[in-house]
């Protein structure tokens, strides 16, 4: 259950943002995120790189996120901390500070599901949204779908998760290979605006049996298009190529989200991770039901925010619980 009139320090470093936040009552006072634009270099996250920047950036993200906020470090009741999954040199980091933080102040401390935390971000206001709901997650880490019956961790039933690479994942890969910037998403999705997304037919992982995701199999045969038509057709046919590309992710998350409403008789729908800011996806979805819901932007993409809401429904962490290691296997546990 949710505790009213607590105000929440949320941290947040699983992946490459540093991110802190203040809520209370479901209502967000500051949400940081400082990005990394140094992996971006790389193609990729590094989870070295990751790890370090954190370290530089964690305490005045924190600090911002308290000024933004307008309150002093009194007025925080409790600190609530992502354990994971995520890449474990950057969970350290944001583990070790928020450990550090509650206990020279004597708070408790929330150790948070990073997917817990995804489908939560739906909660905060100003826009909350109730369960029982279903949640399609789609990020560079993640992609699942899941039933939501109520908001603790206990009340959500994954029913279908990507057997390989995230939906994020296969769109960045995808958009390097046409020569995009990374991330890809936002490049790949204005580059396909000007080409015919029917052009090609790519799979749609029609084979994976259930509610499963799978874009490996895309990814490579974007390659071997690419390859097949040669370099210079390749490049004459690129918003082709992407539009197609971009139509094959949609598709197949489209079509998990339309066999989960017809098993599940719910028809309630909230989306979130990066992939959710695609505009053919959430066109796509929203012909399947009128009830959908997306948070806003920086609510979708990793976030403090959404760690604070998901603390609201998970129990403080009491004695023992407080050592790392405990911790850390809090994450491990997670539920997807
Ligand atoms: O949740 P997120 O910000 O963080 C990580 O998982 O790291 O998700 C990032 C992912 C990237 O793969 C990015 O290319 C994708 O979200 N993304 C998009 C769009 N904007 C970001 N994918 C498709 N269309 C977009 N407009
Ligand atoms: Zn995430």
């Amino acid at each position: 259950m949710s505790s009213p009139g607590l105000t929440t320090l949320a941290i947040e470093t699983s992946c490459d943002d540093t991110c802190a936040a203040v809520v209370r009552d479901g209502v967000i006072l500051a949400n940081v995120i400082s990005s990394q634009p140094e992996h971006d270099a790389f193609g990729g996250v590094v989870p070295e790189v990751a790890a370090r920047s954190h370290l530089q950036l964690i305490e005045p993200v924190v600090q911002a996120a308290l000024r933004d906020a307008q309150i002093a470090e009194t007025d925080i009741d409790r600190v609530a901390v992502t354990a994971g999954p995520g890449l474990s040199g950057a969970l350290l980091i944001g583990l070790s500070y928020a450990k550090a933080f509650a206990s020279a102040r004597g708070l408790p401390l929330v150790a948070v599901d990073h997917l817990h935390g995804h489908i939560c971000a739906s909660f905060l206001e100003p826009e909350p949204v109730d369960p029982p709901l279903l949640s399609l997650i789609a990020s560079g880490g993640h992609t699942f779908l899941a039933a939501v019956r109520g908001h603790t961790a206990d009340d959500i039933e994954v029913l279908g998760r990507t057997l390989d690479d995230a939906a994020g994942e296969a769109i960045d890969k995808g958009a390097r290979m046409l020569g995009l910037p990374f991330p890809g998403g936002a490049p790949l999705q204005a580059l396909a605006e000007q080409g015919d997304s029917e052009a090609f037919d790519l799979p749609l992982a029609h084979g994976v049996p259930g509610l499963d995701f799978s874009f490996a199999g895309l990814k490579t045969a974007l390659l071997y298009l690419i390859r097949d038509l040669g370099e210079q057709e390749a490049q004459v046919r690129r918003a082709d190529l992407a539009a197609s590309y971009q139509r094959a992710v949609v598709e197949q998350l489209a079509s998990r989200v339309k066999r989960a409403m017809a098993e599940t008789g719910m028809t309630r729908l909230a989306i979130g991770g990066g992939v959710a800011a695609n505009g053919p996806l959430r066109a796509r979805l929203a012909e399947l039901t009128g009830d959908i819901h997306v948070p806003a932007p920086e609510l979708c993409t990793d976030n403090a925010a959404m760690i604070a809401a998901a603390a609201a429904h998970t129990p403080v962490l009491t004695g023992s619980g407080v050592l790392t290691a405990e911790v850390y296997a809090t994450g491990e546990r997670g539920i997807a």
